[in-house]
């Protein structure tokens, strides 16, 4: 049985003080049978660090450099996120692909390097509007695995968390079916066990994309999909309660 998670992903939001709030309210309603990560934007994970410290919360990032050290401006490592008690963070966002130019080897380097330090990486993975009209979900959805296969092995999802987050859903209100999603995280998996059997059994795969407290259940209901990452509705805790109750085992 995999232990759901449920990740919510801060993105650019929250001042130090309100990031505060919302992690010691999250902290405070204790949620069984369910992983509860929080990934705050990088200058309050310190912050929030101690806010959730002896809590069940567990603090992720929402990237991390390929490099370890060294003049890459910008830039922080794996290793330092872990020095602040980061257990995940995310990779490839599809965000840091369009906005940002992270091009799908660059995100394998990263996820490698996130592994290397001895965190897990929550790897994105989905296809845009343009993408699914046009009947490639899959094609995409496999390339952008494939380049971490390429780089970092066949087993290493043994070690990973993967988050299906089909663009045009993201932000948009509009989330994918449960039947939709059902389908792409079978996929998923059956692509994973075509390169290491362990590993898909043991990957979990989140959905991401407009997920709510009156959309969760029925996602979190299909076989394949193992919790959520979650934008807008994890910026109230109240919705992101609600949202990490509906994927408990
Ligand atoms: P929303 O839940 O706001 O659609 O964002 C999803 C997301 O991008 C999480 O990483």
């Amino acid at each position: 049985m995999r232990l759901p998670i449920v990740a919510g992903n801060w993105k650019l939001n929250g001042s130090r003080s309100s990031a505060t709030t919302l992690a010691r309210e999250i902290a405070a309603s204790p949620v069984a049978g369910v992983e509860v990560v929080i990934c705050p934007v990088a200058v309050h994970l310190d912050a929030v660090s101690t806010d959730i410290k002896d809590t069940a919360v567990k603090l992720g990032a929402q990237n991390a450099a390929a490099q370890e050290s060294g003049a890459f401006t910008g830039e922080i490592s794996a290793q330092m996120l872990s020095e602040y008690g980061c257990e995940y963070v995310i990779i490839g966002h599809s965000e840091r692909r369009s906005l940002f130019g992270e091009n799908e080897e660059a995100c394998a380097n990263r996820f490698s390097a996130v592994l290397a330090a001895g965190l897990t990486p929550i790897f994105c993975v989905g296809e845009s509007l343009e993408d699914r009209e046009s009947g490639n979900t899959m094609k995409v959805v496999e390339k952008q695995l494939q380049a971490v296969f390429s780089v970092a092995g066949a087993s290493v999802f043994e070690r990973a968390v993967i988050a299906y987050e089909p663009v045009w859903a993201i932000g948009t209100g509009k989330t994918a079916t449960p039947e939709q999603a059902q389908e792409v995280h079978q996929f998923i998996r059956g692509l994973v066990a075509s390169r290491d059997e362990n590993s898909a059994q043991a990957v979990r795969i989140l959905y991401g994309g407009s997920v709510n407290p009156g959309n969760a259940s029925e996602l979190f209901a299909k076989d394949d999909i193992d919790g959520g990452l979650i934008g807008g509705a994890a910026l109230k805790s109240a919705d992101f309660l609600s949202v990490c109750n509906a994927a408990r085992l």
